[in-house]
């Protein structure tokens, strides 16, 4: 009987990548997916670090699996329990001393020897470490073929960051920026499509930092690489997360007005309203400069919607300086956001900065702030009632018969119609709207015969 694997998934798309190359590598040794937790042989926690709250679940998750490991192993079968993603880049073996149930503790940039890992943890009866960030690349060393779960997949372009925001432990648990080349990517890339991708999202830390070296010496911008890939005639669409304003180059900027089958939807982070909070997070622009790029997007395709990344409450933020960061919500307008309370983290500049600010006031600038990204958001889905988007359906929804799938703007349509099926894109007339997604129902062409009961 094949070993079985589950794999639990935590914090940014990267690592959502990250644990579908992961089960990819475990495939080679015969391990295929468990439904639950309890039936795995192999269980991996990929795990985020970028917030306190983030790192803490995964101990609490940690006790969880100690209980399930101590059942199995009642009943005469071993469990093997493996760490990845960021914590266990942070923490490393600090890991197996707070949580013994732990066997492997492999970081981002060596997860493609987990094989060996296994087979040294089943072998050797005893806790291996691996966070080293090996010279040659990881990408080389994983399976070429992907199976792709959905009409959608992702594609790690760019991995690490080298800018230091003051706040942020990506540059720590990813270590230096490094781009895959546009061979491996559109290789990559082609398998995807030959098996069904109709939409890529391009991944990286900082992805328009992307800057491919390739074989003929070029060195390709993230623009080139969405024009090629553009070139794929069964890939409809393409998108790209996550982007720092100041790689928001020219050729960019205007593949948003050339490339057809880029979406007119940007995930483009802010922090911050506060020209001198944005100093002290080293994020080296300003609120002019990051709204001067808005514009110029907007000016390239005037419909682009927009989404970004608050925090709230960094270290000395009066008053003043986060109703600078509600002036700019209200003077841009966002599609979608995530909003985050400054989380301290250990090692950060950030964290040895005086005048932290108290919880309280951290929880209270919060609230105002999602209340006024909720009412945009809220008021963006509203304004698509009774317009017609084209919706690429991935899966069946919650309810019987219903399917959900994404509109341009990445909103989530949900169907429920006889004429709806997965992997297509189809017409769809916008009949009702909420925070989080859209109702609609199919538009009748001739091409699509009518319901027989
Ligand atoms: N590379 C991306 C974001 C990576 S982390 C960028 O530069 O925009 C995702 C988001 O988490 C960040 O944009 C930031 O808003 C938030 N974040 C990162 N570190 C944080 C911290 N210490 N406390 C609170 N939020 C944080
Ligand atoms: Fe973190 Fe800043 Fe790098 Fe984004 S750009 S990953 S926030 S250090
Ligand atoms: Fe978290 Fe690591 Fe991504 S810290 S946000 S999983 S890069």
């Amino acid at each position: 009987m094949s070993k079985r694997l589950y794999i639990k998934t935590y914090g940014c798309q990267m690592n959502v990548y990250d644990s579908e190359r992961i089960s990819d590598t475990m495939k080679t040794l015969g391990y295929r997916a468990a439904n639950e937790m309890a039936d795995a042989d192999l269980i991996v926690l990929n795990t985020c670090h970028i917030r306190e709250k983030a790192a803490e679940k995964i101990y609490s998750e940690l006790g969880r699996i100690r209980a399930i490991k101590a059942d199995r192993s009642r009943a005469g079968k071993k469990t093997i329990v493996a760490v990845a993603g960021c914590v266990a880049q942070a923490e490393g073996a600090e890991i197996v001393r707070r949580a013994p149930v732990v066997d492997i503790v492999v970081g981002p940039q060596s997860f493609q020897n987990l094989t060996h890992l296994v087979f040294r943890a089943e072998q050797e009866g005893r806790h291996v470490i691996d966070t080293s960030f090996p010279a040659d690349g990881k990408f080389e060393q994983l399976p070429k073929i992907r199976a792709p779960k959905s009409c959608t997949a992702f594609l790690t372009v760019q991995e690490g960051c080298d800018k230091f925001c003051t706040f942020c432990v990506v540059p720590y648990t990813r270590g230096v920026e490094y781009s895959r080349t546009p061979e491996e990517l559109i290789v990559e890339a082609r398998g995807l499509i030959e098996n069904g991708v109709q939409e890529l999202t391009l991944l990286g830390q900082n992805v328009n930092a992307y800057h491919g070296k390739a074989e003929d010496g070029s060195t390709w911008t993230l623009a080139n690489l969405l024009d090629r890939l553009a070139q794929f005639p069964g890939l409809k669409r393409l998108r790209y997360t996550t982007s720092h304003p100041n790689d928001m180059t020219d050729d960019l900027i205007d593949a948003h007005r050339n490339n057809p089958k880029l979406m007119p939807y940007l995930h483009l982070p802010f922090q911050s309203g506060s020209d001198r909070i944005l100093a002290a997070m080293n994020r080296k622009h300003t609120v002019e400069e990051y709204c001067a790029i808005i514009r110029r997007l907007r000016n390239a395709r005037p419909d682009i919607a927009l989404s970004t990344d608050v925090i709230v409450g960094f270290p000395g933020e009066t008053d003043e300086e986060f109703n600078a960061t509600m002036k700019l919500i209200e003077d841009i307008g966002f599609a979608q956001a995530y909003s985050f309370k400054y989380s301290s983290r250990p090692g950060t500049p950030a964290a040895a900065m005086e005048n932290h600010v108290p919880e309280e006031v951290k929880a209270e600038r919060l609230a105002k702030l999602q209340s006024l990204l909720s009412a945009q958001q809220s008021a963006f889905n509203a304004a698509c009632v009774g317009s017609q988007v084209p919706v690429l359906f991935e899966r069946p929804g919650r309810e019987q018969g219903q399917l959900v799938g994404r509109s341009p703007y990445l909103q989530a349509v949900h169907v429920d119609d006889c004429l709806a099926h997965t992997n297509a894109i189809v017409d769809v007339v916008i009949s009702g709207a909420s925070r989080n997604s859209l109702t609609g129902v199919i538009k009748k062409t001739p091409a699509l015969a009518s319901c027989k009961e």
